[in-house]
């Protein structure tokens, strides 16, 4: 049988670190679905679909992964496709508390699909979505922290709204 994992984020946007991770899970399984939702907690700087714009330019070279955004709960969504496993990065210990909590919480809903929390590489484990929208933001350098071919796409969001949600 084939194994589907789908990684879900906010992504907003996409970081190297994710990327990392989304690389990890295509090593891993036969098909990853990167998953563009939302966290009810946070204001987004890009809509849904630039999110989901950036995530699909940034693993165009990863053949066994594809792009999908989800409005509702990862359980559902994760049941619906079949999928067996949820992929998490995890940075720091910081990190485990909440990821935990949803983990524990998504097995009660989706009891099939098992979290499967892989480490990020160390050089990348500062790195986080609302860094590089700081950085670029102020006009700091972003190349190295996000894959070069969504730099336009922010710099464009910035010349609209100046980095404010
Ligand atoms: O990149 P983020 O913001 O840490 O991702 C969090 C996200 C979007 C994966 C999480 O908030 C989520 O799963 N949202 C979907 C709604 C849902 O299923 N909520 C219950 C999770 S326990």
């Amino acid at each position: 049988m084939k194994t589907l994992a789908v990684c879900p984020g906010s992504f907003d946007p996409v970081t190297e670190g994710h990327l990392d991770i989304i690389r990890r899970a295509a090593q891993l399984f036969d098909r990853v679905i990167v998953l563009a939702m939302t966290n009810a907690e946070k204001r987004y700087m890009f809509s849904m679909e630039e999110r989901l714009k950036m995530l699909r330019l940034s693993t165009a070279e990863f053949p066994n992964v594809e792009t999908d955004s989800y409005q509702g709960l990862l359980a559902d969504y994760v049941r619906t496709r079949g999928a067996s496993a949820i992929i998490k990065g995890l940075r720091a210990m910081s990190d485990f508390e909440y990821e935990f909590q949803m983990a524990l919480t998504n097995r009660k809903l989706n009891p099939a699909a098992e979290t499967v929390f892989l480490t990020t590489t160390a050089e990348l484990m500062y790195m986080s979505s609302s860094l590089v929208r700081q950085v670029a933001a102020l006009g700091g350098d972003i190349s190295g922290f996000v894959p070069a071919c969504i730099i336009p796409i922010i710099e464009k969001k910035l010349q609209i709204t100046g980095g404010n949600p």
